[in-house]
């Protein structure tokens, strides 16, 4: 199998039919017409100028490259990441544990951490998918932590942000819910099956963040911002001022989306079969109107672009190959069966996918 080792992911060849040719896609062999001359070669990106002239050509199928994750324990690229990432899972959880005895956050330490992430992710986006493909999951608020990060740089760099505010919305990620350490370890892990006292009482955690994080005189305002609006939501209807959408900081709007989009999977990591990355973004779409819909759409758009060629299982019990993300509807995406039958799960209102075969 070829490797690419710029992007640490690896080519996929599979037949697709020329209906179901979207823009953007790769041919992966030459076409030929009946005397034997080529009429798109190998390597040609699809317009929907060529999709038309295969038509006028009546060519009912060639082959493409759908871009698949590599075995990660095969990959250094992602073993890589993988160490990286539990050390900085490991260094939150030591953050949280600090915070407990001292009352004091290390803003310096993680922001190293912060600034290893970023790297990461920066150098290959895809690596993201990775986030939801590690066994353990019993530190989720520590883990969630390092993926609003990790996704928070992903969004800052799509949106062309700066160096300097890429790590800065970063590390705001990586700190958003620190004010989680000055709550009763309940409250913790399952925030939305929370009885409403309980509920009150964790929505604390946006304060009790800003509060701790206040303490380091050299924190910039805007990641102080980050930190306690991140549950402030567009229509005025969050956590904990109600702020209007004019008064929400930029950082704090990458962070929510992040937030809301991670939440999900990393809470679900123990069934993996009930959650997926499709439909947390289908989830997200639903809630655009809470959250900056100009990123939310870069965000949507950006992210499935990383989940073109996964395996996955429908909701049928079938299994086959992602070939065309739906953005309206991403669990709804286009779907290729192992005998190359392509199945437009937009039209088949009984079947979604239902998560990804790792
Ligand atoms: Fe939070």
């Amino acid at each position: 199998m070829l490797e690419n080792h710029h992007t640490g992911i690896s080519p996929k060849i599979i037949v697709i039919n020329v209906n179901f040719l979207v823009p953007g896609m790769e041919v992966a062999r030459d076409v030929y017409s009946d005397d034997g001359r080529v009429l798109v070669s190998e390597g040609t990106i699809i317009s929907q100028h060529t999709i038309h002239k295969l038509k006028n050509w009546q060519i009912d199928q060639l082959h493409i490259i759908a871009e698949v994750a590599v075995n990660p324990i095969i990959n250094p690229k992602v073993q890589q990441f993988i160490n990286n990432y539990n050390k900085s899972v490991t260094a939150v959880e030591k953050a949280f544990a600090n915070i407990r005895e001292t009352h004091e956050v290390s803003v310096d330490a993680l922001e190293q951490t912060a600034d290893i992430i970023v790297d990461e992710v920066t150098a290959a986006g895809n690596i993201i998918d990775q986030l939801y493909n590690l066994p353990s999951c019993d530190d989720y608020t520590f883990r969630h932590s390092v993926n609003v990060c990790a996704i928070a740089a992903l969004i800052a760099t799509w949106l062309k942000l700066p160096p300097d505010m890429v790590s800065a919305v970063s590390l705001a990620g990586l700190l958003h819910d620190i004010g989680k350490s000055g709550l009763p370890p309940h409250l913790l892990n399952k925030p939305y099956r929370l009885p409403q006292s309980d509920y009150e009482q964790y929505k604390q955690h946006t304060l009790l963040g800003l509060e701790l994080a206040n303490k380091n005189p050299n924190i910039a305002h805007s990641i102080l911002s980050g930190i306690v609006q991140h549950h402030e939501r567009e229509d005025g209807s969050g956590y904990p001022y109600g702020l209007p959408s004019e008064k929400i900081h930029p950082y704090a709007k990458i962070i929510a989306i992040a937030d809301l989009y991670d939440e999900k999977l990393t809470i679900n990591c123990e069934h993996p079969g009930k959650f997926s990355p499709y439909l947390s973004l289908e989830q997200l779409r639903d809630q655009i109107h809470l959250v900056d819909a100009k990123i939310c759409i870069i965000f949507i758009d950006s992210m499935t672009n990383f989940l073109s060629g996964n395996l996955v299982a429908l909701s049928d019990g079938r299994r086959g190959r992602v070939v065309c993300v739906n953005k309206q509807s991403p669990s709804r995406s286009m779907v290729q069966l192992p005998d190359c039958t392509v199945l437009d799960l937009s039209q088949i209102h009984n079947i979604h996918i239902t998560y990804v075969i790792r």
